[in-house]
């Protein structure tokens, strides 16, 4: 996930030490690092802006750290250094990198092909176990999260025969051009940091603030919006709850305006084996899953409901032939599948996600203590397996909220002396996920470094 847009906080305690913080710990990052230097200072040659992919240096550090190996939970980078991974690949690695069960599948799916542009037999199994676990029933495979996304969108709209779709402000779903919408002093507009786009995506784009029911109700009256894309809870801005009874709007208010509701689930599968919708009971006309559900190789899937699909049937009996603009080549490959549903035969259990859920609530209780201790105004907050501590007294109730909460520096510096510890944060926020291999030992270190790192920071030990 790319960096979002940061907002300073006025609310910052003692910026100098922050500052001296960082400082130090980016000279420290350099001294442990010798051979990432100079492989970064090699892959600058040939790469933009010096990595495969130009948001790997987004992270902020002095130069990207390598990683030579990942398993578990634990990284190891070229310089030989180890790391407990809460990052896990921003839940691409949700369940642990190279877990066995899926290292195994990878290695006999390998061997016998992977890509035909015909169904493999897995797909009965995998939209059998799709059906069952999110409660769709109709499921289509693309390579990527953002992919899946963009195909709701184009059947959203095919269907409604409506151009507009809304977003709440502060989303992230991915490259979707049309989502990069975001208010801006109760204003539509680009979100800052888009590159390259001519369009004017406000004109089929509405945004509106997540918690604002008066808000969602007008945007949708009119009737012309084809569907809402929202996460149930937003996971790309710090985490932002919905307040009680928010869904249960979202999800009359779009029934009553005939708006196709898509629950991108991406992040929120960290919820439970169903994903956060099915744990509470929300019912989505459309789910897209990303970047886990294959355990971490490009994979995403999105399911639709009877009635929607019924109506996809409708609209395809009628449609003209040619290039649909949905779907990608290597979409639905036999390679995918045979990860698919080995991810979820094995981890979207019930039984699975237990300990997690358990684990990640003593990760949170420890935060919690914590920020207590030092009596910094932050909060933690938890779904699920997924952590995330908030450099705010309250929770956020909404995107531009959150983002006026997010203090870079701050997130900088802890995470700068973390990573040189051993410990690895999400980057642009602080978000720490559990995995099947966390162990209780992992999570009580790692909430013994942020006491340190308080300590420090504040320039004095916390009162007893
Ligand atoms: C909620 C959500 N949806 C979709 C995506 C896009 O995933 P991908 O980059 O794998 O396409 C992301 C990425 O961070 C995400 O957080």
């Amino acid at each position: 996930m790319p960096a979002p847009t940061a907002v300073p906080n006025d609310a910052a305690p003692n910026d100098a030490a922050i500052d001296a913080m960082l400082a130090r710990e980016k000279a420290r990052y350099v001294q442990r690092n010798p051979k990432s230097a100079e492989l970064s200072a090699t892959t600058a040659r040939h790469w933009l802006r010096g990595v495969p992919m130009h948001w790997m240096v987004d992270w902020g550090l002095p130069f990207p750290l390598f990683v030579a190996e990942a398993r578990g939970n634990r990284l190891t980078d070229a310089d030989g250094n180890s790391y407990v991974d809460f990052c896990l690949g921003d839940t691409g690695a949700m369940f642990g990198h190279s877990p066995e069960p899926l290292a195994e599948a990878l290695c006999e799916a390998g061997s016998r092909g992977l890509t035909t542009m015909m169904p493999s037999p897995d797909a009965a199994v995998v939209g059998a176990l799709l059906a069952d676990r999110f409660g769709l029933p109709c499921w289509q495979v693309t390579a990527t999260a953002s992919d899946a996304n963009r195909s709701v969108l184009r059947w959203a709209r095919a269907i409604t025969g409506r151009a507009r779709i809304l977003v709440f402000s502060g989303c992230y779903h991915g490259a979707v051009d049309e989502t990069f919408v975001e208010l801006r002093d109760g204003r539509p507009v680009h979100a800052i940091g888009l590159i390259g786009e001519p369009r004017d995506l406000t004109a089929n784009t509405k945004v509106v603030e997540f918690n604002d029911i008066p808000a969602l109700r007008a945007a949708l009256a009119p009737r012309d919006v084809a569907c809402v894309l929202a996460e149930p809870i937003m996971t790309n801005t710090g985490m932002v709850l919905p307040d009680p009874g928010f869904l249960d709007a979202l999800r009359a208010i779009t029934r009553e305006t005939g708006t196709i509701l898509v629950i991108d689930e991406t992040h929120t599968m960290s919820s439970g084996a169903g994903g956060y919708a099915r744990a509470t009971g929300l019912e989505a006309d459309a789910i897209v899953l990303g970047k886990p559900i294959a355990g971490g190789i490009p994979a995403a899937v999105y399911g639709f409901s009877a009635a929607i699909a019924d109506r996809i049937g409708d609209f395809l009996a009628t449609r003209q032939p040619g290039h649909s603009g949905i779907g990608t080549t290597l979409s639905g490959s036999s390679i995918q599948l045979a990860l698919i549903r080995r991810m979820l035969e094995t981890y979207f259990t019930d039984e699975a996600f237990a300990p997690l859920a358990m684990l990640a609530e003593r990760l949170e209780t420890g935060i919690a203590a914590t920020i207590a201790r030092h009596r910094m105004p932050w909060h933690v907050v938890r779904v699920g397996a997924r952590v995330e501590f908030m450099c705010c007294p309250d929770r956020p109730r909404n995107g531009t909220e959150s983002a006026r909460a997010i203090h870079r520096p701050i997130d900088q510096a802890i995470h700068h002396y973390m990573l040189n510890r051993g410990v690895v944060i999400t980057p642009f926020h602080n978000m720490l996920l559990i995995c099947p291999a966390t162990t209780a030992a992992d999570v009580d270190r790692t909430v013994g470094l942020l006491d340190t790192c308080l300590t420090e920071l504040r320039g004095s030990a916390p009162a007893a």
